[in-house]
């Protein structure tokens, strides 16, 4: 019998989750069927039971059961309590089974895809929520120089960071959070976007100099036409890359925790990026 996958979420429409796996199937092989399924936003359990109940056996989890997903697991990985948040389940003897890929999908994103190495530079998070906070422990493993969480109600930012520090991997002095004025006079060799402002065409408060030279700007967000971040980043000099290698690779590192082989990404990050 094929085995079946979903991403679930509200909306769910626009998902790009099942061309992505449907291509990771044909490259591999492997015989499954990957769907789309709307939750109502008071229903992610009953949803998520019923398709268990029919034979299901994992589901992709997008806004805004991330952190629901996260507690129905009966397991979770490290990554998943890192950010508090799950965008993987798998339905295994009957136990739920509980991961976050959003994390090495940016990481692999930027450092394989995009070559830029994470090591030794200067980072700069925009955002503190769950977008940000699946994001944190994965960066700082690659050992940047620093890492800073700007938000615009400075508070959560810090109150994040401070979570953090109790990590191993955040290290002593590498990790803090502010609110934008801090950011005056400060420079970074990346700056990442996990904040909502690109999906209501804002643009967060950034200082002009921000942008060091050979610096890299990256929006989480996948969108057909440049974010107001990214118009802003390359009128500064910047190097730009949207989301969508990201969602590519979260996807990639799915597909090998279910089937056990990892999918080559690049032509389907080129075939995504042509429809
Ligand atoms: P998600 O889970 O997708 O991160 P969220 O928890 O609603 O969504 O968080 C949205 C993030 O985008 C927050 O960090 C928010 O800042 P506040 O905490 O100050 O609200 C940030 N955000 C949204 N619109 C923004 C804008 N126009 N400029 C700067 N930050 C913005």
């Amino acid at each position: 019998m094929t085995d079946r996958y979903v991403v679930v979420g509200n909306p769910v429409a626009h998902s790009k989750s099942p061309e992505i796996h449907a291509a990771f199937a044909r490259q591999t092989g492997q015989d499954i069927d990957y769907g789309k399924l709307l939750a109502p936003l008071d229903g992610f359990r009953s949803t998520i039971s019923a398709f268990r109940a029919t034979g299901g056996q994992g589901a992709n989890v997008t806004l805004p059961f991330k952190l629901e997903a996260y507690e129905l697991a009966d397991v979770a990985s490290a990554r998943a309590s890192d950010a508090r948040a799950a965008n993987f389940l798998r339905f295994d003897e009957g136990r739920i089974r509980a991961d976050n890929t959003d994390g090495v999908g940016l990481t692999r994103d930027i450092e394989h895809n995009l070559g830029f190495p994470l090591a030794g530079k200067r980072v700069l998070l925009l955002g503190a929520g769950g977008a940000a906070q699946g994001v944190i422990m994965p960066l700082l493993e690659h050992a940047p120089r620093e890492l800073t969480i700007a938000n615009r109600t400075a508070q959560k930012a810090a109150r994040l960071a401070e979570f953090m520090r109790g990590k191993p991997a955040a290290g002593p002095g590498k990790l803090r959070g502010v609110g934008y004025r801090e950011l005056a006079g400060r420079q970074f060799d990346l700056v990442i976007n996990a904040t909502s402002a690109s999906l209501h065409g804002e643009l967060p408060p950034l200082p002009e100099g921000i942008f060091a030279n050979g610096s890299l700007a990256y929006d989480m967000v996948y969108a057909k036409t440049r974010t107001a971040f990214l118009e802003f980043a390359a009128a500064h000099g910047a190097k730009t890359a949207d989301g969508l290698g990201m969602l590519v690779e979260q996807a990639a590192e799915s597909f090998l925790l279910w089937r056990g082989v990892r999918p080559q990404t690049a032509p389907v990050i080129a075939q995504l990026r042509c429809s």
